[in-house]
Order: structure tokens, then sequence, then C-alpha cells
């Protein structure tokens, strides 16, 4: 008792904390290069931090989207057919189905699947009141993993997908190809797909989006590090830590870091974790595509493409798929 006590005590994450972060966090800051998966930035404060970078003026991928989809809402809808299951991955924040919602009244039911059940429940608590016609299922998950859907949503005629906001760019192009395979399996047979995907474009413009002037990029990187003080009893020092953010022109992805501006040691979940002067964590990648890399990737994972549209300075990409498994070969007679 008395030897165990002279070693510093393991502080328990709070009950609510998925084990998952602590495992995946601890796990990414003991590996060389120091990573954390990207989808841990979406706390109740890491939302709210992504909905003002959506505010941005530099910040364009938000507002292309939206444009996009106000600008061929009725197109877009035509892929919606009358008693279908709409499933959003991601949702956070419903401003982009809002539209979808008001054009496509004949749904069976509108599945949206987050990691924050925060975001989920405040977001679906304001579609109830706007749309209290509508059969509302909202699923807590990790979409980088199978789930299961409501059955009102496996019993609808046909399941849509909606991956809205470049989201898939966060996954290496060969989770992207595992998500969409997975996407396929979870909304079966003639399904539809439509995937937000954000373009390859002048460096300067995608620099400008990830380092903005007022620093709320910044903030919301290194809000990582608060949530892992909060959840983890971590002590990093925010102020010892600066956020990097370029774009890798090989591997066409803007990369953001959070770089120690010193050597230092931090305890994260009992761990002590060190850092070199300049060492960084690697926190997100955003990968870029163009419409026919983005195509090659669905149809590699089964989907054929339907439509694609973008605005008009092709900044983004709305692309639509579908899915139809393949026909079993007839028997010779
Ligand atoms: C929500 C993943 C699309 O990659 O642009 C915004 C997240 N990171 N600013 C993106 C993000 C820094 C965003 N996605």
């Amino acid at each position: 008792m008395v030897a165990l006590a002279r070693k510093a005590p393991r502080i328990p994450a709070p009950a609510a904390a998925p084990a998952k972060f602590s495992d995946d966090a601890v796990a990414g800051l003991t590996a060389m290069p120091k990573r954390v998966p990207a989808k841990y930035f979406y706390d109740a404060a890491g939302s709210t931090l992504f909905e003002r970078i959506t505010e941005l003026p530099e910040y364009y991928p938000t507002r292309c989207e939206m444009r996009i989809l106000r600008d061929n809402e009725d197109a877009i809808v035509k892929l919606v057919p009358a008693g279908s299951a709409l499933v959003e991955f991601g949702s956070g924040s419903s401003k982009k189905v809002r539209i979808l919602l008001h054009a496509a009244p004949n749904l069976a039911c509108y599945v949206p699947v987050d990691i924050c059940a925060e975001m989920l429940e405040q977001e679906a608590a304001e579609l109830r009141r706007d749309f209290q016609r509508l059969s509302l299922l909202p699923v807590v998950a990790d979409f980088c993993k199978p789930f299961d859907l409501p059955p009102a949503a496996r019993l609808a005629r046909v399941r849509v997908g909606l991956f809205p906001g470049s989201t898939i760019g966060n996954f290496e192009p060969y989770e992207a190809a595992t998500f969409l395979r997975h996407a396929a399996r979870i909304l079966g047979d003639g399904a539809i797909l439509i995937v937000g995907v954000d373009l390859i474009k002048p460096p300067e413009i995608l620099h400008a989006a990830y380092n903005d002037a007022e620093g709320v990029t910044a903030a919301f990187n290194l809000n990582l590090l608060a949530r892992i003080n909060r959840e983890l009893g971590g002590n990093f020092n925010l102020a010892t830590f600066e956020h990097h953010a370029f774009f890798n022109r090989e591997r066409n992805r803007i990369e953001m870091h959070l770089a120690s501006l010193k050597r230092q040691q931090v305890r994260v979940a009992g761990e002590t974790i060190e850092f070199r002067a300049g060492e960084t964590i690697h926190t997100e990648n955003s990968y870029k595509y163009s419409i026919g890399s983005f195509t090659a990737l669905a149809r590699a994972s089964g989907w054929s493409p339907l439509a694609a549209w973008t605005d008009p300075q092709n900044y983004f990409s709305i692309q639509a798929f579908t899915f139809a498994n393949e026909k079993p070969a007839t028997p010779p007679d």
C-alpha cells in the first residue's frame, strides 16, 4: 500500500468520457510521430468553435456547399425518393439538411448520426420544433465503424446517405474507401449517397482557410489539448503549444499540427509524454480531391456516379452515387 502510494496516482477519466478517447489519446501521444485522431475535436466546446469557423470569411467550404445545395436543390431532391430514410453521417449543425428536409417532405424518417451526443440532442430538439411531422431518429455512433440503423430506417423503401462538409476528407484515402464500403452495407441495395467533397485549389486559398486572422482555427486545434486536460486528467499548458496548418502538395491535404514551443513533459491519463522543442502532434488531415479522383475512389468501393455539382468558383463539390449489388450470375440450363 505504502509502496504503491509513492507512484503518481492514476487519474481516472470521468465516467462520461468514452474509454476509447483515453486509449486513442495515449496510443497517439506515445507514437512516433505523435498524433490524435481528428474526430476528438468535437466535444461541445469544439463543436461550437467549428461552428464559428464555418462563419469565417476565409473558410469557404461551408458557404460553397450551402450555395451548391441551394442552387441545385431540385435536382438533388430528385435523388431522394418518397418514403426513403435519410441518414446523415456526422450531422453536427442541421443547417444543410434543413434545405433538403424543406424540399423533400415525404421521408419515412431522418436519422442524424453523430459522435457528439450533446450536439445531436440540441439539433434534434430544434428540428423537432420546426419539422413536427418528421420522424426523427438520432443515433449516437462513431460512423468510422459499422453501426445499426433504427428499424424504421431499415424498413424504408430506400436509404439515402448524406455525408456533407467534406468530413470524408479527414480520412486517409484508404479509410475513405472503407467508410464507403461500410456505408453501402449500412444503407443497403439501391442506396443513394450524397457526399460533400472539398476540391483541390490554389494553396494560398487553402492556407488562409486553415490559418484565419481571428485565430478561431488555432483555438479549435488547441481545444483538443484542453479536452485532454478536462477529460483525461492531462496537464497540457496551452500557452506552450502553437497551431500549425499547411498544404501538403504531394498528398493534396491540409495538415494541422500542434507544435511544442519548448522541450517539456506532459502528464496524460497517468502517462508521462516527452516533447522535444518544436515537436508536433499531428491532429488533422483534410484531403482535397478532384471530381475524377473522388469518383475513382467511390467506384472502387462499389458506388456508381450519378451526378456532381460545384459552386461557380469550383472550390467545393457535392457528388451523388448509387449502390447496386451485383446480380448473382444466372446458372446455365
Ligand atoms: C469538418 C473536417 C470538413 O477539414 O475543413 C476546419 C474541419 N479543421 N478547420 C475541414 C476543420 C480546421 C473541417 N471538416
